[in-house]
């Protein structure tokens, strides 16, 4: 192992403040929103507050004494919640092992064992959670999976697998549903799992009948549906959920949350479902931080503050403002296509990984802070600010993505 690691910046100089990070005595706009979990930016003050008071108290407490806390947090989510979802499962704060969760819910209440997923998703790093992802390179080096999982195209009208364009296709993805089943399942579907937008594949949006079409699909065969909001969840589309949103369609027997519910970054992963589904006793899925004191008054303090500052409202304004002027880039620069995306989770592509890794390092020169798709393998450019961000931060964002595109044109790079 190396003794030294090359890194721009001691990281205890790094500063958070806002939607900024500050570093080596600049200052970054945060585009990515750290590892996209920062929904309210670096500093929050109530949420850093609440935290400080409970570190005073204590920081762990076995998730039987927070019992009562967790029940508190999940009454102040019942009101941004599909109304049939009514039961919760608060032992996780990472998303990986909460997609565990849900995977076994549904394995418990239908008996069955298969996991049915979508090309290009990402449902985490655990080795079940990689097994029902769809991206071989993070399971080439890996004798994955461990759960009987079946991967379907994903609805990617940008880029669609069977080559038909949306005006004429009738959602061939969706009707070829019932052949998977038929010709490449075990037979023994347990659960769709879906991201409403997915995230790491490339900021993919479904045209917004497929959530219908699948639930029905699911509905015919006795299939529950998992929504994967680890990303879309905490306001990022617009709603709180984005099953309340643009995926209302999609019913979801079971939702999963994580990153974002944490505010300001503490970790903290939650599954909700309707109450005949809250199956599991507490030794089947647990773990020693689950419902942790820090996290629960993370989620409970991001929560408060998302009603507060009427979070949603702020995304609703700035995302179409932000759209637009990505629209007005992307007829600008020939390079800069498919810009797509609901609320404050956007993207675009370039034409290929590399310029995504240039264009990512020439954006730094000019204050931007972005993330490529795919873990770099992809050619998505994802434009995700925290959801605090203001009119006057959206601008910035804006002349750094049109300086560093223009810097990359002059390069001829792209
Ligand atoms: C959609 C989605 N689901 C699940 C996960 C896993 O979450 P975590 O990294 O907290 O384990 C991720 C992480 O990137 C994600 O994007």
């Amino acid at each position: 192992m190396a003794a030294t690691v090359d890194t721009p910046f001691d990281w205890r100089d790094i500063r958070g403040d806002g939607v900024r990070l500050k570093a080596g005595g600049r200052s970054y706009i945060d585009c990515a929103s750290g590892t996209f979990n920062l929904s309210l930016g670096y500093s929050a003050t109530e949420v850093k507050q609440a935290l400080h008071e409970q570190i005073e108290r204590c920081c762990h407490l076995s998730s039987e004494l927070t019992r009562e806390k967790s029940l508190r947090v999940f009454e102040s989510l019942r009101e941004h919640l599909p109304s049939h979802i009514d039961g919760y499962w608060f032992r996780d704060i990472v998303g990986s092992t909460a997609i565990e969760c849900a995977v076994r819910i549904a394995q418990k209440a239908t008996g069955k064992t298969e996991i049915i997923s979508l090309f290009g998703s990402h449902h985490g790093q655990s080795i079940a959670a990689t097994g029902i992802s769809g991206n071989a390179f993070r399971q080439a080096s890996f004798r994955l999976p461990v759960i009987a999982s079946l991967k379907v195209p994903a609805p990617d009208c940008n880029n669609c697998f069977y080559d038909k364009t949306p005006d004429s296709c009738g959602m061939f993805c969706a009707t070829r549903l019932d052949d998977f089943l038929e010709y490449a399942s075990s037979g023994q579907v347990a659960a769709v799992v879906i991201e409403p937008i997915l995230g790491n594949g490339g900021n993919i949006v479904p045209p917004p009948d497929y959530f219908g079409r699948l639930r029905e699909f699911c509905d015919r065969h006795g299939i529950l549906v998992i929504a994967d909001e680890v990303q879309t969840g905490f306001g990022r589309t617009g709603e709180f959920f984005a099953s309340n949103g643009l995926a209302r369609e999609l019913r979801p027997d079971v939702i999963v949350f994580a990153k974002g519910a944490g505010g300001i970054g503490i970790p903290v992963a939650g599954v909700l479902m309707r109450r005949e589904l809250d199956v599991l006793e507490p030794w089947e899925h647990s773990s020693t931080a689950g419902a942790n004191p820090l996290a629960l008054v993370a989620l409970q303090a991001t929560i408060d503050y998302i009603n507060k500052y009427d979070v949603l409202a702020n995304v609703r304004a700035l995302g179409p403002v932000l759209r637009t002027e990505l629209d007005r880039l992307g007829h600008e620069f020939p390079s800069m296509e498919n810009v797509r995306g609901e609320g404050l989770m956007l993207g675009f592509d370039l034409p290929d990984s590399a310029s995504v890794a240039a264009f990512i390092e020439v954006a730094k020169g000019h204050g931007l802070l972005l993330r490529g798709s795919r873990y770099g393998f992809g050619r998505t450019v994802k434009v995700r600010p925290p959801l605090v961000v203001n009119a006057a931060e959206v601008a910035d964002i804006v002349r750094g993505l049109r300086s560093a595109l223009t810097e990359l044109q002059e390069a001829g790079v792209g």
